[in-house]
């Protein structure tokens, strides 16, 4: 009974709580909130507090004076910082929840695949912590295919490859569960570091993480130009020669060099799912495609390279970015037919 009542006057929420970004999901209402995942706090006597969350403090990245502090508290699709990821969940929380102050709500989080049970169960207390009456978890590859509306249920194998900003996920599901998984910890974070790197090295040039995402947002490409070149883009940094600022222009050709490492291995993670799939499972998903989401599924043609160094039909879900959140969501308003998949064990 007073579970009852309560839930009148709770939304059930699901977070996918991602490296780069973090998306609330209200139970019957939808994606109500999407962040970066960044907390800001300033430093006083030692004592630190928050000061901003979520876009705000993402602005504030790689440009905070020495009494301020950005940490983005989630690295490799995991919990680096506990302190500031309880922070972050319950700022979210609170935002997402301004209805309700006189209840908790039941929160489902998806957890990459390759979680492990000390990984998880800090995921469990923080949004335990953070405010929620019951967590529950759902594996983000089963979230990311809800998400991209693929027919999970069907007894035929299914492929999804999530690309986030700390990993790639890749699956193959079939009647509802997941058959193969492997979580590597390669994605848009890497592909980042890879530019910064690629620019130092060749151009004597030292940029932020900022520059670097913008480069890749912008002419970010994993195959190279038909004209060697393609587009190209100015770009400002200090140059390592002799310490003052420096504007270059990189092009395209220059930026799918910089990413063939990252990008190999993505096609590397695809190739060995589908080896470890049971065979009619793979002729599934070689008759079916497979399915990218997650913001690195959005990097310039990435679709045409994975189909040419794999053979399969590639298709980039509609919504890359909101998939996984959008899945867990449907889980919560699905509960009854995907229990199986939820684990709301304390
Ligand atoms: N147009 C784009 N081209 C290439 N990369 C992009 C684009 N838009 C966003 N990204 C990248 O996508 C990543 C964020 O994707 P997403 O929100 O799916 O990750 P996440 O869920 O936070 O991470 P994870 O699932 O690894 O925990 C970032 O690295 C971002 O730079
Ligand atoms: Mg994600």
């Amino acid at each position: 009974m007073f579970a009852y009542i309560t839930s009148l006057f709770t939304a059930d929420m699901a977070i996918d709580l991602g490296t780069a970004n973090t998306l609330v999901y209200v139970k019957g209402k939808g994606v109500i909130l999407n962040e970066p995942s960044v907390v800001a706090y300033t430093i006083k006597d030692g004592r630190k507090e928050v000061l901003a969350v979520g876009e705000d403090a993402k602005l504030m990245l790689g440009r905070t004076p020495g009494s301020i502090e950005a940490i983005r508290p989630m690295r490799d699709g995991v919990i680096a910082d506990f302190v500031a990821a309880e922070e972050m969940i319950k700022h979210f929380i609170r935002k997402a929840n301004k209805r309700s102050k006189i209840s908790k709500p039941r929160i489902i989080v998806c957890v990459p695949h390759g979680a492990t049970p000390v990984e998880k169960r800090a995921i469990r207390d923080s949004v335990l912590r953070a405010g929620a009456r019951k967590a529950g978890l759902i594996a983000e590859p089963i979230a990311a295919a809800i998400g991209a509306g693929m027919p999970i249920q069907d007894p035929t194998g299914s492929m999804v490859v999530d690309i986030g900003g700390g990993t790639t996920e890749v699956a193959v599901l079939s009647l509802g569960d997941i058959v193969y998984a492997r979580s590597v910890r390669v994605g848009g974070d890497r592909m980042d570091d890879a530019l910064i790197a690629y620019l130092r090295r060749q151009q004597n040039l030292l940029v932020g993480e900022a520059t670097a995402e913008r480069i890749k947002t912008e002419i970010g490409t994993a195959r190279m130009p038909a004209d060697g070149k393609g587009r190209s883009m100015k770009i400002r940094g200090r140059d390592l020669l002799n310490g003052v600022p420096k504007e270059i222009e990189i092009t395209q050709a220059q930026v799918a060099d910089a990413l063939t490492e990252t990008f190999q291995q993505i096609c590397e993670a695809v190739m060995a799912a589908l080896e470890s799939t049971p065979p009619d499972l793979a002729a599934d998903i070689v008759d079916r495609g497979v399915m990218l989401t997650g913001g690195g599924a959005l990097l310039g043609n990435l679709d045409l390279a994975l189909r040419e160094q794999t053979g399969l039909s590639i298709t980039v879900a509609e919504d890359p970015l909101n998939c996984v959140a959008l899945g867990t969501g449907k889980s919560l308003e699905y509960e009854k037919q995907l229990a199986h998949i939820i684990d709301f064990d304390a």
